[in-house]
């Protein structure tokens, strides 16, 4: 199939929020977490992205410790005006801290973060700044109150929250508009269906689903046959021992759903995720991360892929019997 680039249907995040395709690209694999990368085809695939109207790209300062901001700085600089650049705050890890997990969200950590990503993304404003997580001593109400004064200081545009509850979407919403929620949504991971996506289709935010491709398993049982030494993903419940078994069965039994309908495993998966959102009445555009451009305009097709009722109520059965906790 050859993708035309008018294909990507657009979607508005939040009420006031920037036009978005319907797709977005996460780059966090691009510099940690899942083995070695080739920058030449992370970089072409970043280019390739944008050429097929992805518009959306989410990284995080607190991936590669920096490094992923570093990396699509040029790109990003090469294409300010075309480009949605969406960063992170909150995990305080460094390159001298990198097992440091805490996470800071007081208004004058989060007024040193945002300068941090500025620097390293050479940009003059950042267009979409989530706080990465909650720490709980800090009312919410304080960070999104900070997060609000560097919009109204020009260093961000539009705001979001990753893995928030509904109380403390609403709580946030209250202060400053939330243009959009990013959380774990995939077949394989769907607590955030219920109250949550409930909240959010109240108060007009968008969501960002992220690891939409249960972190590769979801992409097939050979796109995580050979996890590097050093890959995050062996820690993770869902790819050990028995829960890695009893999981790649299910991904067989998508497989073959798949292979019925002449399309691939990871355009399935994604897929159910747009028609779930429809269910949901959510406007959603997922980040699939991948660091290939084959795989890239392989997972922009499943946005046109049409699943009937039938379909959908299978992969729902399937997605039941998921082992493990996510991470
Ligand atoms: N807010 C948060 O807390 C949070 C947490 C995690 C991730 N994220 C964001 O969400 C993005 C996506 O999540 P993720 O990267 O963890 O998981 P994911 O998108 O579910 O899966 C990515 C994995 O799938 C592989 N893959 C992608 N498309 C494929 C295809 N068509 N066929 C076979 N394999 C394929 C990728 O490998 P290749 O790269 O080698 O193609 C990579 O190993 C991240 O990049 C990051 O920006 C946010």
């Amino acid at each position: 199939m050859t993708l035309k680039l008018t294909d990507l249907p657009r979607v508005m995040l939040g009420a006031d929020g920037p036009l978005i395709g319907a797709q977005g690209l996460g780059c966090m694999g691009m510099s940690e977490f899942y083995g070695a990368t080739d920058a030449v085809e992370a970089r072409a695939t970043l280019e390739r992205a944008l050429e097929l109207g992805v518009n959306l790209f989410d990284t995080a300062d607190m991936y590669g410790t920096g490094a992923n901001e570093q990396f699509l700085a040029p790109f990003v600089r090469a294409h300010r005006e075309k480009i949605v650049i969406a960063t992170k705050f909150g995990y305080t890890r460094t390159p001298q801290t990198p097992d440091d997990w805490s996470v800071d969200n007081r208004p004058q950590y989060i007024r040193a973060a945002v300068e941090h990503s500025l620097k390293r993304l050479n940009v003059e404003v950042i267009d979409l700044y989530y706080m990465h997580r909650r720490n709980p001593e800090v009312p919410i109400e304080d960070s999104v109150g900070a997060m609000a004064d560097l919009v109204a200081a020009g260093k961000v545009r539009w705001l979001g929250l990753c893995e928030v509850s509904a109380e403390e979407l609403r709580a946030a919403h209250a202060v400053s508009p939330i243009s959009v929620l990013q959380s774990e949504w995939s077949l394989f991971s769907r607590q955030v269906e219920g109250p949550i996506l409930s909240a959010a289709r109240e108060l007009n935010i968008a969501i960002v689903p992220y690891a939409p491709l249960g972190r590769g398993l979801l992409a097939g049982k050979d796109a995580t046959a050979n996890l590097a030494a050093d890959d995050a993903r062996r820690n993770f419940p869902r790819f050990q021992g028995d829960n890695q078994q009893a999981n790649a069965q299910l991904v067989t039994q998508l497989e073959q759903l798949a292979r019925s309908r002449h399309i691939t495993v990871a355009q399935l998966a994604l897929a159910w995720i747009y028609h779930q959102a429809r269910r949901w009445e959510v406007p959603a555009v997922p980040i699939p991360g991948t660091r290939r451009r084959s795989r890239l305009e392989e997972n922009l097709h499943a946005s046109t892929i049409v699943l009937s009722e039938a379909e959908m109520a299978l992969l729902d059965d399937v997605a039941a019997s998921v082992k493990g906790v996510a991470v």
